[in-house]
């Protein structure tokens, strides 16, 4: 059991107006990370990340058992340089680390980090949802972000449509019905055999190609879900998988110069997304005037650029993190344990603490976090 008492969670919620100092740890699939903020300012005090991008390259996909290895071997060393970036006199006062969605052995891995070194500290350890950090980070650098707004979550694993209400409280629109954006872009660049890929994310290996090519009409890849809304089973889902296929079993004929292929893939996928949020601001808006665009994807240029060019449009605006901070960060996870932190009432902040007893959650949708 960890040996957070009643009495730290009162000091830090004594703190609460005041100047926080959280320290958020992400395991939940190839990133180890640390960061250290200052809440409510958004100040970074460190920022220590490791990425497994070459242990799993060769294997076209993540494998659990290596990358929990990983994580034994490369959370130690992230923790000690964040801690030792700060100065020796700041005081942790909240640890807070992702406790979901993800692959368990991971998360558990980044868990037992938390508790023991909350037990050093003394201070509390609360579980974190990884969407709603990747949701909420753009707060950090932006105050004038306001609930409710609306958020287009792209990652490598998670593809969704929300409403922001407050933190805790999302309501889904819609998600994808098979892979994720970022999983096909991922694919995509598998299937060229990049070699870049062992060092860098695949969506961005894949943008560096798209920006060498040039529109090629022939290709003729589908995008998906066009029609009218009722063919859809809700009406807001995402679909990447034929877009996906298409494009490689275009890559196996040889035909076509990859740069062309990656630029029109990228159109396909960009324009699929934006179709989806489209719909989705026609039905919520003017309720929210906000759309923040977050996860790893939402580095992505011409999805930045285009998403800016509807907002206008729309006259919604839309915000992203700094790419840096689009990608799996612990600076992220700090940020929304804070953020949760405040906006819970006294009676809920234990609800939030995790102990040794607390299980990692595979799956965890935006929609299951109220702790009513
Ligand atoms: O949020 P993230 O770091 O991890 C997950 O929670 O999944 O997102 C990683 C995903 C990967 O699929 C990666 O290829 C994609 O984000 N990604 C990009 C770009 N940078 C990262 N996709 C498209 N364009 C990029 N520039
Ligand atoms: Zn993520």
């Amino acid at each position: 059991m960890s040996t957070t008492t009643t009495t730290e969670v009162k000091d830090v919620a004594s703190k609460e107006q005041r100047d926080l100092v959280v320290l958020g740890i992400e395991s939940s699939c190839d990133d180890s990370c640390v960061g250290i903020i200052r809440y409510p300012t958004g100040e970074i005090l460190a920022d220590e990340r490791t990425s497994q991008f070459h242990v799993h390259s060769s294997y076209g996909g993540i494998v659990p058992i290596l990358a929990v290895r990983e994580h034994e071997v490369n959370l130690p060393k992230v923790l000690e340089k964040a801690l030792d970036t700060i100065p020796p006199s700041t005081k942790i006062d909240l640890i807070a680390v992702t406790t979901g969605p993800g692959l368990k052995a991971c998360l558990r891995t980044g868990m037992n980090s938390a508790l023991q070194l909350a037990d050093k500290l003394q201070v509390p350890v609360m579980g974190v949802n990884h969407l709603e950090a990747h949701t909420l980070v753009c707060q950090l650098e932006n105050k004038n972000v306001k609930y409710p707004f609306m958020t287009l979550l792209v990652s490598g694993g998670h593809t969704c449509l929300s409403i922001t209400e407050t933190p805790g409280r999302h309501r889904e629109l819609g998600s994808t019905l098979d892979d994720a954006m970022g999983e096909a872009f991922d694919k995509v660049i598998r299937s060229l055999n990049d070699p870049e890929a062992c060092s860098r994310h695949g969506g961005a290996v894949l943008e560096s190609l798209a920006m060498k090519g040039k529109p090629n009409p022939s290709l003729r890849l589908p995008v998906a879900l066009r029609g009218p809304t009722h063919k859809r089973p809700r009406g807001l889902e995402f679909s990447f998988s034929g877009l996906k296929s298409a494009t490689s079993r275009t890559i196996a004929k040889n035909e076509f110069p990859v740069e062309d292929i990656a630029f029109e893939f990228q159109r396909a996928a960009v324009e699929h997304a934006i179709n989806v949020v489209q719909l989705g601001l026609n039905t919520e808006h003017p309720k929210v005037a906000q759309l923040v665009v977050c996860g790893g994807v939402a580095s992505n240029k011409v999805l930045r650029q285009k998403l800016g060019e509807l907002g206008r449009k729309q006259r919604v605006e839309v915000i992203f993190p700094t790419p840096r901070l689009c990608v799996d960060n612990g600076v992220m996870v700090a940020w929304a344990g804070a953020e949760r932190w405040a906006h819970a009432r006294d009676d809920e902040r234990s609800k939030l603490l995790i102990t040794r007893e607390t299980n990692p959650r595979a799956r965890w949708p935006l929609g299951e976090l109220s702790l009513s």
